[in-house]
């Protein structure tokens, strides 16, 4: 805590700016419960209404109840280069999707995609959301574009179609898309899963080598217009249609 003579840096903020931010009360509102007395700051009830607070080491109580920041939701989509892992720390000194993002908010991935795929991958700070849209129960579909060491042949291709015995389970039917003009060497599919390694296990279940995998859009979000290697924040249009596609009623 300081008081106001004391130079602040950037994350020192006045008390009243914490509750409010904190959704306690306006800062006039707020103003009036410090001088009221029921405002603790690190055990001690402060009255003057020009301290600041350093939100990361004080703690601070309204009525005896502890208020903390939540940090605000973001929900980002990846266009994910190869070569870079979907983790958000490598023991090894590896290239991570971290290297790519410049945000302040402790984001994490939404399931993974192999170091060797490249394409979308969605992130964000929001647990349940990112459970959610991970859960089979939701089915969120997943598209991706394949390129093969061989053509399929149309017969595989309605194999693909009305799901194929893994090791561990059988999977769901899969949309498979032949590119016109195309020498079927490189194929789209839409599965609604996200079991490890999938699309490759399909493919090799069949005798296929699968030589390069991108992922083209998750639930209806594309990079179209992204780079590799480039972010964007998802817009609130895009968000409530993932939360819609995971089963998340909202009222915001
Ligand atoms: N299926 C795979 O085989 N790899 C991925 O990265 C994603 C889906």
């Amino acid at each position: 805590m300081k008081d106001t003579k004391q130079k602040s840096d950037e994350s020192i903020i006045r008390l009243n700016k914490y509750l409010a931010t904190a959704g306690i009360a306006s800062r006039r509102k707020a103003d009036e419960m410090i001088q009221e007395g029921k405002v603790k700051v690190n055990g001690k009830i402060v009255v003057d209404l020009g301290v600041k607070i350093d939100p990361v080491k004080d703690k601070i109580f309204v009525n005896e109840k502890q208020v903390v920041l939540l940090d605000e939701l973001v929900y980002i989509v990846f266009n994910k280069p190869k070569d870079c892992i979907t983790t958000t720390r490598d023991e090894r000194g590896r290239i991570t999707v971290m290297d790519y993002l410049r945000v302040k908010q402790r984001v994490f991935p939404i399931g993974r995609l192999d170091r060797s795929t490249s394409g979308v991958l969605l992130l964000t700070n929001d647990g349940e959301f990112a459970n959610r849209l991970m859960h089979p129960k939701y089915e969120v579909k997943k598209a991706y574009k394949v390129a093969l060491d061989n053509p399929l042949t149309a017969e595989d291709s309605r194999k693909l179609s009305e799901g194929i015995r893994l090791s561990d389970e059988r999977t769901k039917p899969a949309k498979v898309f032949f590119m016109p003009g195309g020498k079927n060497q490189v194929v789209g599919i839409v599965i609604h899963e996200g079991r490890n390694r999938q699309v490759h296990r399909m493919f090799e279940a069949l005798g296929y080598k699968v030589e390069k995998l991108d992922r083209v859009g998750y639930g209806d979000i594309t990079y179209e217009g992204l780079p590799r290697g480039r972010w964007r924040y998802l817009t609130k249009g895009e968000i409530r249609m993932l939360m819609k596609n995971a089963g998340i009623v909202i009222n915001r």
